[in-house]
């Protein structure tokens, strides 16, 4: 393990929860898992809030008190290991809504579905760092409306920053999907768009997920031992300048 190749200078990194289960944070889709506990519809969607904001509210602050105790694990060490020591271009795109990475020192991640510490104003886009628990009808600190609503990309809403991820994707050399069920589009398209662009597609999950036929690498196993492994392995294949 790999057989990625030295040669291959950008490498984009999808990473999902699987990647943070490590460090006590649930996935959504595992046995026992957020969606087991909670109806998607109920506590993340547009609707479910204009519903009943107060629970949604209370399913985020609980997410955000833990997230906010847990730490980085080895995945998200060995992570921040590539992107200091990669010599070429290494864009990490997460899923992800907890702060991990960064907490583990990489910065300029893409958070595709938004971020726990981040409020938004739903009126005028107005973006704030979230206080540990939001209320019911706190206001935006910009023109006080009332529609303060965690920054989560809710089912039914677009991702984040879609533009600029198809245009890495459409650049990569190796594209990594890391602890992701591969149930959700469009993130679980990027291996798709990946391979139109000649990138070598890899998987690092617990066991398959629902795209693995369409990846070309596959490593099975926690997160914290596979991406060690790989990055090492790819960090060994760098020669000095
Ligand atoms: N190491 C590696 N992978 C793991 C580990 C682990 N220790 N534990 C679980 N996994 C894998 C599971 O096998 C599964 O394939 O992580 C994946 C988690 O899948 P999901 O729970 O579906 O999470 P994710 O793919 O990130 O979900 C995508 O769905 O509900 C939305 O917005 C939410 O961002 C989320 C999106």
């Amino acid at each position: 393990m790999p057989q990625t190749e030295q040669s291959a200078d950008k490498i984009v990194i999808l990473t999902g929860a699987g990647i943070s289960a490590e460090s006590g944070l649930g996935t959504f889709r595992d046995a026992g898992g957020l969606w087991a506990q909670h109806r998607i519809e109920d506590v993340a969607t547009p609707e479910g809030f204009a519903r009943n904001p107060a629970l949604v509210h209370q399913f985020y602050n609980a997410r955000r008190i833990q997230a906010a105790e847990a730490k980085p694990n080895p995945a998200h060490n060995a992570l921040r290991r590539l992107t200091e020591n990669w010599p070429g271009e290494v864009v990490l795109v997460s899923q992800n809504v907890d702060g991990l990475h960064e907490a583990a020192g990489c910065t300029d991640v893409i958070h595709m579905h938004g971020q726990l510490d981040q409020a938004l104003c739903a009126t005028c886009g107005h973006r704030w760092v979230a206080p540990m628990e939001m209320q019911v009808g706190a206001t935006c600190p910009q023109y006080a409306h009332p529609t303060a609503r965690p920054d989560i990309v809710w089912f039914g809403e677009m991702p984040y920053h879609m533009e600029e991820i198809y245009s890495h994707l459409a650049q990569a050399d190796v594209f990594t999907a890391i602890g992701t069920s591969g149930q959700i589009y469009p993130a679980a398209g990027f291996v798709d768009e990946a391979q139109v662009a000649g990138a070598l597609t890899v998987e690092l999950n617990l066991e398959p997920s629902a795209v693995v036929s369409r990846l070309e690498e596959t490593y099975f196993g926690p997160a914290s031992k596979t991406v060690s492994t790989w990055v090492d392995a790819l960090l060994r294949e760098v020669k000095p300048a």
